[in-house]
C-alpha cells in the first residue's frame, strides 16, 4: 500500500500534533454536487450507486476534486446491514427509506442472522477495496455503519419515523427482547466494520442518529452500551497503526461525559452543542469532530468564513479537533459556499497549532 501523504485527520482523531485543523463533511458526497445528481440519474438509482463499487468509488471520489477536504468517506448507507439481513431495503423518492420485511414479531428478532460481511455484503467491501486503491494515499478513507440502537428503529419502524413509537414500544414492553435485537446488530456492526478496516478503511465513524430520541437511562442501556459493544469488538491496530474510530450520537450533547468511556477515539459532535465547553467537559479523554450548524451553509459565504472562525475559536488551541458540521449537508447547498468552509478552515486554523 502507498504511504500516506496527508494523515492531519488520522492525528487530530487521536490528538497528535498537527499543522492545521483537518476538515471533511458528513454526506460530502451528494446531491449538492451536479456532478454526483449526474452519476446516480444514469445508475438509475441511489442502490444501484451503492451495490456497484466503480460507481460508488466514482462518487466518493467526486468532492475531493473540488474540495481540499482531509479525508474521504465510503459512500454507502448504514441500511446495507438490515438489508442483507433480509427486510428488503429501498428508497422511494422524498419518503426516504422503506423496508419490505419490517421486524414485527419474537420470531422476526430470532430469525435474524448475523450477515458475513466478505460475501452477504461484498459489494461494500469490494467498494472498500477499490476507493483505497483509487486514493493512492491522497486522504485516510473513512469506514462506518449505523449503531445498533438506529438500526433497530429503522427495521422495527419499516422506515423513518418521528415518533419511534414502535420500536420504544417494543424497547419498553419487551425489553429483554430488544436486547437480542441489539446484540445481534452489535456483532453484526462490528463484523462489518472488521470487514472494512481489513478492506482497508484508515478510520471508522458509528452513526448514532437517532439515540438522541431517548430518556437518559434508556439512551445508556438501549444506545451507548450496543455502540461501547461494538467498540469493544473492533481490530482497531492494522501494522502496528492505530484505526481511529468515531461515535456520533445526534442529540448526545448532554450525555458527552458518559459517551468517553464508550472506548472510542473521538465524539462526533451535532450543531446545538458548544464545542468549547464540550471540550471542556470531555477533557483529554477524546477529540471532537464537528460542528458547524449545516443550515449555516445557505448563508454567504463570509458569514460562513465567521462561523468557521467562532467554531475554531470555541475549541481552541491544540490538537483533538475535526472540522465537520453537525449533521450531512442539506442537498440543495450552492457547493461554493462549502469551498468557502474548507478555504476559511485552511486559514484560520493554523494559528490554533503552533508549537
Ligand atoms: O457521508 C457521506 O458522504 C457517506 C455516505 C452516507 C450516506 N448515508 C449516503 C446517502 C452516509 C454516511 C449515510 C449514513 C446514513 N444513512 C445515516 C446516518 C447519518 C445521518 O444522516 O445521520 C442515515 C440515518 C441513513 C439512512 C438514510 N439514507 C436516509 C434517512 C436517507 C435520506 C433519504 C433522502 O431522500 O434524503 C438515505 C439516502 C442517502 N444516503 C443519500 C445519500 C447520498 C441520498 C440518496 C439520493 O437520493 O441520492
Amino acid at each position: 500500500m502507498t504511504a500516506l501523504k496527508n494523515d492531519t485527520f488520522l492525528r487530530a482523531l487521536l490528538k497528535q500534533p498537527v499543522e492545521r485543523t483537518p476538515v471533511w463533511m458528513m454526506r460530502q458526497a451528494g446531491r449538492y454536487l451536479p456532478e454526483y445528481r449526474k452519476v446516480r440519474e444514469e445508475a438509475g438509482s441511489f442502490i444501484n450507486l451503492c451495490t456497484h463499487p466503480e460507481l460508488a468509488c466514482e462518487v466518493t471520489l467526486q468532492p475531493l476534486r473540488r474540495f481540499a477536504f482531509d479525508a474521504a468517506i465510503l459512500f454507502s448507507d448504514i441500511l446495507t446491514i438490515p438489508d442483507a439481513m433480509g427486510l428488503g431495503l429501498s428508497f422511494s423518492e422524498g419518503e426516504g427509506p422503506q423496508f419490505a420485511r419490517p421486524i414485527t414479531s419474537a420470531a422476526d428478532i430470532h430469525n435474524l442472522g448475523i450477515p458475513d460481511p466478505e460475501t452477504d455484503l461484498r459489494y461494500v467491501i469490494d467498494a472498500v477495496r477499490l476507493i483505497r486503491r483509487e486514493l493512492n494515499g491522497s486522504v485516510p478513507l473513512i469506514g462506518f455503519s449505523g449503531s445498533p440502537w438506529t438500526l433497530a428503529t429503522y427495521m422495527v419502524e419499516g422506515g423513518g419515523s418521528k415518533s419511534f413509537r414502535k420500536v420504544k414500544a417494543l424497547m419498553y414492553e419487551q425489553p429483554a427482547l430488544m436486547h437480542v435485537l441489539l446484540e445481534k446488530l452489535a456483532e453484526s456492526v462490528a463484523a462489518y466494520l472488521n470487514a472494512q478496516i481489513a478492506a482497508g478503511a484508515q478510520a471508522v465513524m458509528v452513526f448514532d442518529t437517532w439515540g438522541g430520541m431517548l430518556t437518559t437511562e434508556d439512551y445508556r442501556e438501549f444506545s451507548l452500551a450496543y455502540a461501547s459493544r461494538v467498540a469493544a469488538l473492533l481490530q482497531t491496530e492494522v501494522n502496528g497503526q492505530r484505526i481511529p474510530t468515531i461515535l456520533f450520537t445526534k442529540g448526545g450533547g448532554l450525555w458527552l461525559e458518559t459517551m468517553t468511556e464508550a472506548g472510542y477515539d473521538a465524539l462526533g459532535l451535532d450543531w446545538q452543542t458548544d464545542i468549547g465547553l464540550a471540550r471542556a467537559r470531555v477533557g483529554d479523554k477524546v477529540a471532537l469532530q464537528g460542528n458547524m450548524d449545516p443550515v449555516a451553509l445557505y448563508a454567504k459565504p463570509d458569514i460562513i468564513a465567521e462561523k468557521v472562525k467562532t467554531i475554531l475559536e470555541k475549541y481552541g488551541a491544540g490538537s483533538g479537533h475535526v472540522f465537520n458540521l453537525g449533521h450531512g449537508i442539506l442537498p440543495d447547498i450552492n457547493p461554493e459556499h462549502v469551498g468557502a468552509m474548507v478555504e476559511a478552515v485552511h486559514r484560520f486554523s493554523p494559528a490554533y497549532h503552533r508549537p
